[in-house]
Formats: C-alpha cells, structure tokens, sequence
C-alpha cells in the first residue's frame, strides 16, 4: 500500500517552488507587480498582506487557476507557467470547505485518485491513511453535513495530501474557523507539514497566524513584495514603513532630517513637534528630507533628559503596562513592566537609536 510516506523525511528536493517576476493584471488593476520569491524544498511561507493585495491572485497563479501576463513559476525545477492544474502536482485548501456534500468524507478524500485512475482498492486504502494523517479514522462514513467546521476544513486538507503533492496551497484555510479551532489547526497543519516534508504556500491576512506557522513571511501590499523573510527579522528589521506597521504594533513619528546620513547609519532628526532624537537611516536620508520614524511601544524606555510627554492613559495587562503619553508630536504607546507614572503625570522618554527606524517618505 502506497501510504503518504510519515518518515521524519527531509525535504524533498522536487518541491523546490520559484516564482520569477511575476505580473498580473485585471484591466487597469495591477493585482501582482514584479514579484519573485524562491521557497525552499520543505519550506512554510506565508503569503501576509491586507485585504486586495494580490495574495490570491499569486497563488492562483502558481496553482494554474490563472495565468500571469509574464514573469515564470518554476516547480522541482520544471517550468509550469503555463501547465493546467493537474500536471503540477500540487494540493489546495481553501477558505470555505469545498467538500462534496453528496460524498461521503472517504469518497470526498479519494476523489483525486479516483481521477487520477487509481483503482477501487488502493484508493479507499490511501484515502484511510489519509484521513489517519489528519486524525480523523473511523470518519469515513460520515457526510460532510455531520462534521464540524474543523473537521471538514482536516477532510479538505485529508483531500489535498492523498495523491502525496510536491507542493500544499492554502487560501485562508482557517479564517471560517472560530479561535480555539483555529489555533489548534495552525499546530496540526505546522504538524503535518514536518511529517510530509512537503512545502507549504499559505495566504493568510493575520499577522499572528503567519507568525506563529511560517518559516519565512512574504508581505505583499497593492500587489508588490515589501520584504520576505523570518518572522524575527521582519519584526525587528522591517524593511519599510509598510512593514514596520503591518507586523506588530508601531509608533510613527513624522521627521526631517537635520544632516546626510548614509544608509544603515545614525542620524540625527527634528521630530514633528520640535523635539530632536538620533535615529536609524534605514535606507539613508538626505539634508531635509522627511522621513518616518517608526519605534515600537517596548523600545520606548523612560530616559531623565529625553523627551517630555503627558501620560493620557494606562493600559494595564498584568506583567506590563501601556501608556499612552502625548508628545509635543503624536501620542506614543510606551510598554512598560513598572510603570512609575498615572494618568495626569508627565514622563520623559528616549530609545536606543537603533530601535527607532527612519524610512524617507516616499
Ligand atoms: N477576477 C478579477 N477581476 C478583476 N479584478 C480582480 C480579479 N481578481 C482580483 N482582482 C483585483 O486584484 C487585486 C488583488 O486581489 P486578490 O484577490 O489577489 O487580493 P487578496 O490579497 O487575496 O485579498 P483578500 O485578503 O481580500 O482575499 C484586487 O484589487 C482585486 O480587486
Ligand atoms: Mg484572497
């Protein structure tokens, strides 16, 4: 019997998935502009970005379901752009379960084989392990109607691991999910995906669920790439102004700077309201130029000579406490774990300049 293989398997080397400077259009909209990302063999890649970004229309691409105006999807080094679906050996999952609802849950699974030829026997054989994989045996029988909403969502997944694809798609496979639920598939699909040693493309538009599942984040916004990489680089080195508030919570403090400052250097900024700070040039600023500066609430640290702000409100949260303290520019989020002032009390602030990150605006 021909089970879906479960060794700790490195990755396979066929699953390799490159997407070179792909475009697409939809009349004057440009849904995916220039984009390439190389996924590793075996690896977990978000797909992150707000609602129209082009998340979608990416992994349509890559699925076949769509074509590119230009650029190339490569998959195990095969060129696939322009291949139908099912020659590029790949399983999907969306949104809404897809099952059939006049199928029972192991006809629904052994569907693809069914397409793919396999006979009676070895189907309902590799639709069982299947279904073993995602925790579900002694289901087989059921209707899709008598399953919860999680359980139909491991079926579809059950569905799209049977013929042992190169390479999962998922389409925001958990957001029909209520929380709990949700969380506990974001472990069995993180799960499954190490068992399999398969790659993994995953849409999403929540930036905890990207962070808790992925390898590495793809941020899309309007259709163009901000930055790929580990969720701990994007949190503290995010590339652009975009990214810095897309993931995680962020102040931003409009600026101009006062000197030249090459690229990855310190500077030194007026900040809108008058008050001066050092801060990091993330891609170098001019005599002048505005700039944002974006510093998260946790890099914010009382500091005796630094900036004066009046403390608005206190949010406690157990172990840390958010202030909200009005600058003589915008009001600041400061996390602290002893906060020594109260609403009405006044505080002066500072950061580490590397911790305070200046985009030029754009
Ligand atoms: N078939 C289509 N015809 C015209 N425009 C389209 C079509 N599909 C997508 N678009 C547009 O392309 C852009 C990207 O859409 P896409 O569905 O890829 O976004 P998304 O990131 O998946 O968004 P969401 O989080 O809402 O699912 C949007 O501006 C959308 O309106
Ligand atoms: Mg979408």
């Amino acid at each position: 019997m021909s089970e879906v293989p479960r060794s700790n398997a490195a990755a396979r080397h066929d699953c390799h998935v490159r997407i070179s400077h792909l475009r697409k259009c939809y009349g004057s909209v440009v849904a995916v502009r220039d984009v390439t990302i190389d996924v590793s063999p075996g690896e977990f890649l978000a797909l992150l970005g707000p609602s129209g970004s082009g998340k979608t229309t990416l992994l349509m691409a890559v699925a076949g379901f769509d074509f590119p105006d230009s650029g190339r999807i490569e998959i195990g080094g095969e060129d696939v752009t322009w291949a139908a679906p099912n020659k590029r050996d790949l399983g999907m999952v969306f949104q809404r379960y897809t099952l059939f609802p006049h199928m029972s849950v192991l006809d629904n699974i052994a569907f693809p084989l069914r397409m793919r030829k396999v006979g009676r026997a070895q189907r309902n054989d590799r639709a069982r392990a299947a279904l073993k994989t995602v925790r579900l045996e002694g289901y087989g029988d059921r209707m899709p109607a008598q399953l919860s909403g999680g359980q139909q969502q491991r079926v579809a997944l059950a569905r799209a691991i049977v013929y042992n694809p190169k390479v999962l798609l998922m389409d925001e496979p958990l957001s029909a999910l209520d929380k709990k639920l949700r969380e506990e598939m974001q472990v069995e699909i993180k799960h499954l995906q190490r068992e399999l040693g398969i790659t993994v493309i995953f849409v999403t538009h929540d930036q905890t669920e990207a962070l808790t599942m992925a390898d590495r984040i793809a941020v899309l916004n309007f259709g163009e790439l901000q930055q790929v990489g580990a969720p701990k680089d994007l949190y503290e080195r995010p590339a652009s102004a975009f990214v810095a508030g897309f993931i995680g919570e962020t102040n931003f403090w409009p600026a101009r700077a006062k000197a030249d400052a090459a690229a990855g250097t310190e500077a030194e900024v007026e900040l809108e309201g008058g008050d001066s700070a050092r801060v990091l040039a993330v891609d170098g600023l001019r005599r002048g130029q505005a700039a944002q500066v974006a510093i998260r609430p946790e890099h914010i640290k009382l500091a005796p000579n630094g900036i004066g702000a009046a403390v608005e409100d206190a949010i406690y949260a157990g172990s840390i406490t958010t202030l909200l303290a009005k600058t003589r520019g915008p009001t600041l989020r400061v996390r602290l774990e002893t906060p020594e002032a109260t609403p009405g009390g006044t505080i002066a602030v500072g950061w580490e300049p590397r911790n305070a990150r200046a985009y030029a605006a754009s």
